[in-house]
């Protein structure tokens, strides 16, 4: 009997919820419309697309979506937003591996907002939906360059906020190492210039600590350098097989990339077909394939025995050696025979590629006195061979990166692993999800005894300690900025920078 009070009261709960939070959504909506600013919700057809343009959407189902043309859109929907209690989150390429850019608040859409300008004096103006590949290919034309990472499609924004690495860091260092000044909207939905002399302790942070945290960065000001020097390049796709991979990984992980003159990564990729150890990448500044092979005779990793050639090649412009690394290339397979296709028209063309996918991605640091051995590299390779077909696992690829030359700038942001010898990268795709489990936990507990952090462009959902992992010695400092910019975060971030 007295269960009936209860059920009354549940039913008049849920009722006031779905009343209230409709009542919120068209609050939303009619706020942004008296500024001409559409805002979507479900189950509408506009809504559905833009959901699916994230590279992970079944992360969450967003309260509401609405694109942003312009810095004053941002703005508006912002205040909006905040006059409704609606938490805020900002989506540039969608690329987030985890769906961090797909919140359960309001996702202000960033993807219109992607023009890309060269200004007097080689700085580029970059506005924070533009993909990586828009971005290369409009400051190419005007015979300038910049670090990014080899896949066309990610976003600008999202990538240059965690730090970005990508085959040019030997050489320029880490992406956001050249950001000059950027234009930011507050929780209140204040615009302001963000640079070393205005407001340095958030353009500290906003270099390195990942999207999503203190606000919606509208405009990047970006130092370039000349393309010259990366338009005369070789790539390469070299093999050889897996039971020789603890020699090249033992080896290769002394090389140093000769100051960025050849970028050189290895991949374990397994299909039933073909597999093996692969080591792709570029020479920069030569004029042929013979002037590649020469540089590369000189590393102990490459005289290896047993290597075949799968690909090498001169490139016309540094765009190409893009066109081959990217998906339109097969990740170092082929070049992709259309340069202009490859590069601009990769937008979205991945969504909801990602569902279902762990990744885990780890900077590595060893000295002379405590480093991977030889078996402890071909033990990673034999189990990352193993773990392809094993139970329900269809897809595994294992990938490692230099990065002992990422040149160093201590503490000049807020991105804390220079230091880090290597960055290992994994992916484990489709399969049930405790096998994935199983092949995530093994592999990062193989690299435990040399792992000093996780790159925060590579989230990680499983990860309990997160905020140590990701943002190390920085992160009492980054307390402090999150503290200044948004201490009820109302950015929505599912792993905020956390109070104490
Ligand atoms: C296929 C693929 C290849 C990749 N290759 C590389 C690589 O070579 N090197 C590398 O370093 N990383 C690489 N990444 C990782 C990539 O850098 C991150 O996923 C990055 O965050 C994606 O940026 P985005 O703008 O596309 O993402 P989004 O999903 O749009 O955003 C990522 C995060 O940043 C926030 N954010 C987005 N825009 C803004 C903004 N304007 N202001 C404030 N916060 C914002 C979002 O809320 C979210 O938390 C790759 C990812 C994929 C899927
Ligand atoms: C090498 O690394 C180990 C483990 O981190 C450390 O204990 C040791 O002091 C280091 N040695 C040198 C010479 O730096």
């Amino acid at each position: 009997m007295n269960r009936f009070p209860t059920f009354i009261f549940l039913l008049l709960l849920t009722l006031f919820r779905k009343v209230y939070s409709l009542d919120r959504a068209n609050n939303l909506k009619a706020c942004a419309a008296k500024s001409g600013i559409p805002v979507h919700l479900p189950p509408s057809p506009i809504y559905s697309r833009l959901k699916s343009q994230s590279f992970r959407s079944d992360f969450a189902t967003p309260f509401a979506i609405a694109t942003a043309y312009s810095e004053s859109h941002v703005s508006i929907l912002i205040k909006c937003a905040r006059r409704f209690n609606i938490r805020v989150c900002a989506r540039s390429g969608g690329h987030s591996l985890i769906g961090h850019s797909l919140c359960k608040g309001l996702v202000i859409d960033l993807s219109s907002m992607n023009s890309v300008k060269m200004q007097p004096g080689g700085v580029a103006y970059i506005q924070p939906g533009a993909t990586l590949g828009e971005v290369l290919w409009n400051v190419h034309k005007e015979k300038r360059w910049l670090a990014a990472g080899v896949c066309p499609s990610v976003g600008f924004a999202g990538y240059v906020l965690g730090g970005g690495h990508g085959p040019y860091e030997g050489r320029l260092g880490i992406a956001c190492d050249d950001m000059l000044s950027l234009r930011m909207v507050d929780r209140k939905g204040r615009a302001f210039f963000v640079s070393k002399s205005k407001r340095p302790e958030l353009f500290w942070a906003l270099c390195g600590a990942g999207g999503g945290h203190f606000g919606v960065v509208t405009a990047f000001r970006w130092r370039t350098v000349s393309s010259g020097p990366f338009d005369r390049a070789v790539v390469f796709r070299f093999k050889w097989p897996t039971s020789r991979g603890g020699e090249v990984l033992e080896k290769w992980q002394h090389y140093s990339e000769w100051g960025g003159d050849v970028w050189f990564r290895i991949e374990v990729y397994l299909r039933s077909r073909d597999e093996g150890v692969f080591g792709y990448g570029a020479c920069y500044r030569v004029r042929s394939v013979k002037e590649c092979m020469r540089r590369l005779k000189y590393a102990p990793f490459f005289n290896t025995p047993a290597r075949t050639t799968e690909y090498i090649s001169y490139v016309r412009n540094a765009l190409d050696v893009h066109a081959f690394f990217g998906p339109e290339g097969g990740w170092g397979q082929y070049r992709a025979p259309n340069l202009r296709k490859a590069m601009l028209n990769q937008r979205f063309t991945q969504g909801e590629h990602a569902n279902g996918r762990i990744y885990q991605s780890t900077f590595l640091r060893f000295n002379a006195t405590h480093e991977p051995s030889k078996k402890f590299w071909q033990t990673y390779v034999d189990f990352c061979q193993s773990a392809y077909g094993r139970n329900s696992i269809p897809w595994v690829v294992c990938e490692m990166n230099l990065f002992n030359n990422a040149i160093d700038l201590p503490n000049n942001n807020a991105f804390a692993f220079r230091s880090a010898n290597l960055i290992t990268n994994y992916i484990v795709g489709g399969g049930r999800r405790e096998h994935k489990k199983f092949v995530y936990y093994w592999m990062r507990n193989h690299f435990e005894p040399y792992t000093v952090g996780v790159y925060i462009n590579y989230a990680d959902l499983l990860l309990k300690k997160y905020a140590t992992a990701y943002w190390g010695s920085s992160l009492r400092r980054l307390r402090r900025v999150q503290k200044r910019w948004d201490p009820s975060y109302f950015f929505m971030n599912p792993q905020p920078i956390p109070q104490n």
